[in-house]
């Protein structure tokens, strides 16, 4: 499977013959080609993370996965679906995802509510991704080292609407994932970051910072 940045909080993930996006903001490449995109995660309504899903949907015939709120809102597109919230495992062709607590806010750019903020946890091909959503450092991030011993962790770092990096790190290691992705940063003045620090504070944890470029990805 291959991990791919496409900045701010959009990631693609391709496993087999599936192309996985999630929040697909793509301001920062916008010639991104979506094309056979399966499917679409959105963490929460806001429009940095809503991005271009709608579009794609209606391009691509791809199913849009979120919390039910956002997914009705979604719905308005005549776009396929799956309206969910903090739960249970839901099952895909691919692999299967769990959405987690995120501590934030989630309302559409016309002030429609949009049910509660998530992050979501993928396992496929046997390796468990966690997508932290927006979110500040909370407790239930020790669940997931308990529970859901995700490899890979993708965390907020750019503070202001999120963590930043002093609370990323420390939630790097309640969740004990080895390799540690920053998003969320240096995508507008508030949310600037620095990932050097960052990539140092990782790497005392004995864990793997990977600082990605846009359109630049990670085979895992
Ligand atoms: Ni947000
Ligand atoms: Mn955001």
């Amino acid at each position: 499977m291959n991990l791919k940045y496409l900045g701010h909080s959009a990631f693609e993930i391709t496993t087999g013959n599936s192309k996985i996006l999630i929040d697909p903001f793509l301001v920062q490449c916008p010639d991104y080609d979506y094309s056979g995109t399966n499917d679409i995660f959105l963490t929460h309504g806001h429009s940095d993370h809503l991005g271009k899903a709608p579009q794609i949907a209606i391009k691509t015939g791809a199913l849009i996965t979120a919390v039910f709120e956002l997914a009705k809102y979604c719905s308005r597109y005549g776009i396929n679906v799956n309206g969910i919230s903090v739960g249970g495992w839901l099952t895909y062709s691919w692999g299967r995802v769990i959405a987690l607590p995120a501590f934030h806010s989630s309302s559409a750019d016309d002030g429609t509510y949009t049910g509660c903020p998530v992050g979501y946890l993928f396992e496929i091909e046997g390796k468990r991704i966690f997508h932290a959503g927006d979110t500040c450092l909370n407790s239930e991030m020790k669940v997931l080292k308990e529970v859901y011993k995700p490899d890979v962790a993708i965390l907020p770092i750019g503070g202001h609407f999120t963590m930043d990096v002093e609370n990323a790190v420390i939630a790097a290691d309640w969740i004990g994932a080895k390799t540690v992705i920053p998003m969320h940063y240096n995508t507008f003045p508030q949310i600037n970051a620095d990932t050097e620090l960052f990539k140092s504070e990782i790497k005392k944890q004995g864990k793997t910072p990977v600082v990605l470029g846009i359109e630049e990805q990670i085979t895992l």
